[in-house]
Order: C-alpha cells, then structure tokens, then sequence
C-alpha cells in the first residue's frame, strides 16, 4: 500500500482540529485607494481556519508597485492600521497570516504611476511576443524606464520597509512575490533583464 501524503493525514486524521490548508495570494482589486478595506475582514476570516495559513492578496511596497485596479499597499501608517483589524480578525480564529508584498515592475501603466511616469523596471526594452500572446494586453502597459543603478538600493529598501510595516500590522510574515514576471521576476530573467551593471 502506497503511504498516504502527509497532508492527506493531517486533514483526515486530525481534521476536526488542525486544518493545515494554505490559501494562495489572490489579488482582489477591492481596497480603494490602495487601502485594505472592512469588508476584508470578513473576507479573510471566512477562509481561515485553526493552524491555516493565509497568505493576503499581493500587496505593494511603494507607490510605484502598482499595476492593478485598488490592489492594497503597506508602505503608509494608514495602509498599516488598515491591516490592524483585518490581521486580528484571522488570528482570533488561529490562523497564521502572512503578507505577500510586490512590485510589478513593467507590468503596470502611467494611470497607476506617481505624477504619471513610467512604470520601472530592470529594462527598457520592449514587451517580446511571447508576453503579448499571454492574458495581459499589452495595448494597456506604457514602456517602462530602466532603473539607474543608484535606484535600486531604494527598491530593496521599500521591500524592507513594507516587510517592517507588514509585521507592525500584525502579520507573522512576509512572501516576497518574486514570480509571475514582476519586478524581482524581471531582474531574474536573461529574457527581460539586459542589464551590465
Ligand atoms: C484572480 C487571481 C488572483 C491571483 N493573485 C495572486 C497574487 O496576488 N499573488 C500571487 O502570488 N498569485 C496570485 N494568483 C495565483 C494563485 O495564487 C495561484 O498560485 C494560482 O491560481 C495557481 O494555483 P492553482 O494551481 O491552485 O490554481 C492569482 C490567481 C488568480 C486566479
């Protein structure tokens, strides 16, 4: 007989106590402004159970982060109350919850840029086919802005900083979203970055 999985065991096993279920980072485009919202109390709350972990909706570093409609941030002091009640309300039922910070890098537009600038990333190159063939359309990115390399330090500084704030609101940690062709993903690339320094 094949052993069974070990997750499989905890739910079956000890599943009237433990529920080790994760739920996965799902962007909700919901908190206006870029601040978490009530409803999201009842949101998170509904999905937690004793000992799940959550892992919150992809959440921006800094004001240049943004590529998605009222995606939340977590690099201001009201961004990081708005968390509060939201994180207290997951622990209240056991949860463990952990915040997914970002950066979309190129993947954004002038409409959710600062003073209406280009989006940064690692290059300035243009979008290759194979990203046009994919669900994003890009019709709808503005050409990014490679970043000078005295720029960068500042990006890891907001990530720093956002990780800080994340665990000032509560959470138990943080996942630095490093996939998904964002930011980080656009300097781990050969195919997008095209950098020398
Ligand atoms: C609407 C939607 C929003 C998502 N938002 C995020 C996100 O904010 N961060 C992230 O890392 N992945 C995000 N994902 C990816 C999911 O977390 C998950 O990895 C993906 O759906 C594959 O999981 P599955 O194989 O169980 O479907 C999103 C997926 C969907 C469908």
């Amino acid at each position: 007989m094949k052993p069974l999985p070990f997750l499989f065991l905890l739910l079956t096993r000890w599943g009237s106590s433990i529920y080790p279920i994760v739920l996965a980072p799902l962007t909700r485009s919901r908190s206006f402004g870029n601040v978490p919202q009530p409803h999201a109390i009842l949101y998170y709350s509904q999905r937690t159970s004793r000992g799940g972990l959550l892992i919150a909706e992809a959440t921006g570093v800094s004001n240049t982060a943004q590529g998605y409609p009222e995606t939340p941030g977590i690099w201001t002091k009201e961004q990081v109350e708005a968390w509060k009640p939201i994180v207290d309300a997951v622990h209240a039922k056991g949860g463990i919850f952990f915040c997914q910070i970002w950066h979309v890098g190129r993947l954004s537009n002038r409409d959710f840029q600062p003073n209406g600038q280009a989006p940064i990333s690692s290059t300035d190159k243009p979008f290759s086919p194979q990203l046009q063939s994919s669900a994003i359309d890009v019709a709808h990115l503005t050409p990014s802005r490679r970043l000078r390399t005295e720029e960068i330090p500042q990006i890891v500084d907001d990530f720093r900083l956002a990780a800080k704030n994340a665990i000032e609101a509560g959470f138990d940690g943080v996942e630095i979203h490093g996939a998904h062709g964002y930011l980080i993903d656009q300097f781990m690339k050969d195919q997008v970055n095209d950098r020398t320094d």
